[in-house]
């Protein structure tokens, strides 16, 4: 499928209730318009995960969360910031918290900070930033200070990465597996879309839930969940 077409099914059928997002006119956006979108090949495949994220019922989960308190949501490797732009925009209430390279987050942090201008964003470092996750909208976190978020007593509500652990050796996967399994809340779930070498290293700290969407994704989609917390959520 085109990604045009891609868009028009994601618009008109899998996300026709949510408010239409797309990404703005800023940092050289190129693409087709489409009503009020500019509709490239980036616009359609995240707009793919949230709708993976929906048909899982995560997404709505999420949002009945909002309504009560800000969500949290932790993605590790997100990139130029693609998935936290649309997601900050349809879960205004939330605090967003991206873990990554210092090299990518030298691209997410100034395109979000652009993008979000009213946000507070914080970043984790050694230099006079802050020190842990605290502050809604964004914190931005690079690998080396992930304990960061360990030590901020958060419960994340919902957990992502896409196309990123497959790049990482297996014991940084275990690492991550390691640190969901510690902050997730009870009953939350983390969402991956990477290749399949990397399940043994998740396997040691989660267990895999079915795929959320098997039709609606050609590529390997997972949930996982902290086995303690499947016990404690199911009594
Ligand atoms: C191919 S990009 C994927 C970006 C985005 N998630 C997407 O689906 O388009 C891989 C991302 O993983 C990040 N990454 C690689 N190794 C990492 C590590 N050890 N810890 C955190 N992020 C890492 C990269 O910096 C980059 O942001």
């Amino acid at each position: 499928m085109s990604f045009g077409a891609g868009y028009t099914f994601l618009r008109s059928y899998l996300l026709r209730d949510l408010p239409e997002v797309s990404f703005p006119t800023k940092f050289g956006e190129a693409g087709w318009r489409v009503g009020s979108a500019i509709v490239n090949y980036d616009l359609t495949y995240y707009l793919s995960l949230i709708a993976d994220l929906r048909l899982a019922g995560l997404f709505d989960a999420l949002v009945a969360i909002a309504a009560r308190r800000p969500a949290v949501v932790l993605e590790i490797g997100g990139g130029f910031g693609g998935l936290a732009c649309l997601i900050r925009k349809l879960v205004p209430n939330s605090h967003y918290i991206v873990v990554d390279l210092p090299e990518s987050l030298v691209f997410s942090v100034p395109y979000l900070g652009t993008l979000f201008p009213q946000d507070s964003l914080a970043l984790v470092n050694g230099d006079g930033g802050a020190e842990r996750p605290a502050v809604p909208d964004f914190t931005f976190v690079p690998n080396h200070r992930v304990d960061a978020v360990r030590g901020a007593n958060l419960r994340v509500d919902l957990a992502v990465n896409t196309m990123s652990l497959d790049e990482m050796a297996p014991h940084q996967v275990e690492g991550y597996a390691r640190l969901l399994s510690e902050v997730l809340a009870d009953g939350a779930f983390f969402f991956e879309v990477n290749v399949d070498h990397v399940v043994p290293p998740l396997s040691r700290h989660l267990r895999q839930i079915a795929p959320p969407s098997p039709w609606a994704r050609s590529e390997r989609a997972v949930l996982w969940r902290d086995t303690k917390k499947i016990r404690y959520w199911q009594a």
